[in-house]
């Protein structure tokens, strides 16, 4: 094809898109792909309590507050699962350890429903 065929075609091809027409592929629209929140861009608010703004300080350095929001621990879970974070580098002043893990027992209980899961299909469908 001659350089001035494949001008012509390539003229062509880019005068049938319409104005506006993303050239990336976006997210397709009724998956639960487009209602993921991109990465980095929101932490799901922690409920409201005494505890709050220590679980905030002292428990967001590493992951989401999906974390939390997400688990149905007994206290004696919630207690290992405290002094586990502590180990792994979580601060938390001796004080406020049992403030926290009461915040924790009572908002992030068995009976937690505060967490959803989105189910995704498998992919390729
Ligand atoms: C020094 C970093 C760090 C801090 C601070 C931290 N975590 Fe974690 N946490 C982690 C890591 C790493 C994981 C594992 C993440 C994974 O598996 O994807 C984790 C996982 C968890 C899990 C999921 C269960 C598990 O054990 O894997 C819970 C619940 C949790 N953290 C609670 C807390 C709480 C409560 C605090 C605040 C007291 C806290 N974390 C502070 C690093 C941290």
């Amino acid at each position: 094809m001659s350089r001035r065929a494949l001008l012509t075609a390539g003229f062509l091809l880019t005068a049938r898109l319409p104005a506006g027409t993303p050239l990336r592929a976006e997210a397709p629209q009724g998956t639960n792909e487009s209602r993921l929140p991109s990465l980095g861009s929101e932490s799901a608010p922690l409920p409201a309590g005494a505890g709050k703004n220590l679980a905030l300080a002292s428990c967001s350095v590493c992951h989401s507050t999906e974390m939390l929001r997400q688990q149905r621990l007994s206290r004696s879970q919630w207690t290992a699962e405290l002094n586990k974070m502590i180990g792994w580098g979580a601060r938390v002043a001796p004080q406020d350890k049992a403030v926290l893990l009461d915040y924790l027992a009572k908002r992030f209980g068995p009976a937690n429903s505060r967490f959803r899961p989105l189910l995704s299909p498998p992919s390729g469908e």
